[in-house]
């Protein structure tokens, strides 16, 4: 199944710049790198900006009794998700902007390639609920001290988190006056 859907990606146009020998490392061993710090939290996971499906489909094929929500703004690359959450009964897809979704409702929101570290912490911290969590995919470039100040605005905390993640631990409801419209995230940072 994972086979067929990389095969998928790779062969779509438009859906990740990322050269066919680099494929399964990028996007399914990257994508599972967060799966153990997932598995530490309950309650349904939400892939924000899942572009072609990473990481929610790689997490969803490991971890298949939790439901997973493929999160996308472009109608076209939902088109492509709708296709495979068709063959996987925990996957959904949800088509719109992070900002316009209803709040404190995921366990986990994971995010992979989706916006600078801090703006993609404040789209994603909203959709979480108290005790839930927040997983950055952030590779070497962390700015972990911005994201730390996002989450606080946020009732959240950064905590200990392994190699090439930022984890945000959401501690209290989303404060009144998040999310911020659609544009004040990449207009006006919080850090
Ligand atoms: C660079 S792609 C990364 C895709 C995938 N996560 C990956 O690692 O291959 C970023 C994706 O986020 C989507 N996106 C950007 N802003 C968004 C938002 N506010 N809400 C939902 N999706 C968004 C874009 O349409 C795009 O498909």
């Amino acid at each position: 199944m994972i086979d067929r859907w990389l095969e998928d990606l790779v062969a779509t146009p438009g859906l990740t710049s990322v050269p066919r020998e680099d494929a399964r490392r990028v996007h399914v061993d990257e994508s599972l790198a967060a799966l153990e710090v997932v598995r530490g939290f309950d309650g349904p996971i939400v892939d924000v900006g899942s572009g072609g499906g990473a990481p929610g489909i790689p997490l969803a094929c490991a971890l298949p009794e939790r439901q997973v929500t493929l999160l996308e703004a472009t109608r076209r690359k939902c088109d492509f998700l709708e296709r495979w959450a068709r063959e996987l009964p925990n996957v959904r897809v949800v088509c719109g902007r992070a900002e316009e979704q209803p709040v404190d409702a995921y366990g986990v929101a994971v995010a992979k390639a989706l916006a600078s570290p801090p703006v993609a912490a404040e789209w994603c911290l909203p959709l979480v609920v108290a005790g839930g969590a927040v997983v950055l995919y952030v590779g070497p470039s962390a700015e972990a001290e911005a994201v730390a100040q996002v989450a606080e605005r946020l009732a959240s905390a950064l905590v200990e988190s392994p190699a090439g993640l930022l984890v945000l631990r959401k501690l209290g409801a989303t404060p009144m006056g998040f999310p911020r419209r659609v544009g004040v995230a990449r207009k006006r940072p919080l850090a």
